[in-house]
């Protein structure tokens, strides 16, 4: 089954979603993080609490050269979770997810904008690819193309990296690269919420209220 995120770092509506959800777990980025105002540490805890052991995290260094990437992503693994760690797909992250795959530490390769960055990260073995589908839609290029141009090289060459879709303001956007048979993806607060919003859902159900009232009371369907 696809791997089912939410890109939040927010205890409150993670355990919201967790409930009507299969969720897979949670991730992060450093902006997602800072602007929570609470640090990694704590919000994992609490994620943890509510999203149970079989949670999985996927949380981004912040270290910019090789050396200081893999000593914050031996760190980030070793942690009471379980943790994939989050790599931008830059000449050094690229040069570090090497490193960090010869550790046997699980990695996300982030920012992904093309397809090209996507297969060279999957050439390096990481084990998830992040392409940033409505960012590269922003830039007057195509997010679902680029998703799907991975995927069609991970299939042919039997890679063993996944797809982790990311960056999402529609559900358009998700349900399209959903349906390209990518194994994860991770979705923000507005868009998980629009996953079961539309104009013609509560006036269906309103609908059924009032016919069945009409007709029953406040009788339930068994003792109708
Ligand atoms: C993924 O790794 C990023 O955290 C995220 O999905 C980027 O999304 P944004 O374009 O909404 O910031």
């Amino acid at each position: 089954m696809i791997e089912l995120y939410l890109d939040t770092a927010n205890v409150a509506e993670t355990e919201r979603f967790h409930r009507c959800f299969p969720l897979k777990g949670v991730t992060t980025n450093p902006t997602i993080v800072a602007k929570s105002g609470k640090g990694l540490t704590e919000t994992l805890a609490k994620m943890s609490a509510v999203l149970g052991d079989s949670a999985r995290f996927h949380a981004q260094v912040v270290s910019k050269d090789v050396d200081g990437m893999l000593e914050e992503a031996r760190m980030l693994s070793e942690l009471p979770y379980d943790m994939v760690v989050k790599v931008p797909a830059t000449e050094q992250g690229l040069a570090a997810i090497k490193l960090m795959k010869k550790e046997g530490i699980s990695v996300l390769a982030t920012a992904i904008y093309t397809s090209q960055q996507g297969i060279m990260a999957a050439l390096c073995g990481a084990d998830y690819l992040a392409p940033y589908v409505n960012r590269i839609d922003a830039m007057n290029s195509d997010g679902v193309g680029v998703v799907r141009e991975i995927q069609t090289f991970i299939n042919i060459h039997g890679l063993s990296s996944k797809i982790l879709a990311a960056s999402f303001k529609n559900v358009q956007q998700a349900v399209e690269v959903m349906t390209l048979g990518i194994e994860a993806i991770t979705l923000p607060l507005d868009v998980a919420e629009q996953m079961f919003s539309h104009p013609a859902i509560l006036p269906a159900v309103e609908q059924f209220d009032k016919d069945w009232n009409q007709a029953f009371g406040d009788k339930l369907s068994f003792e109708s």
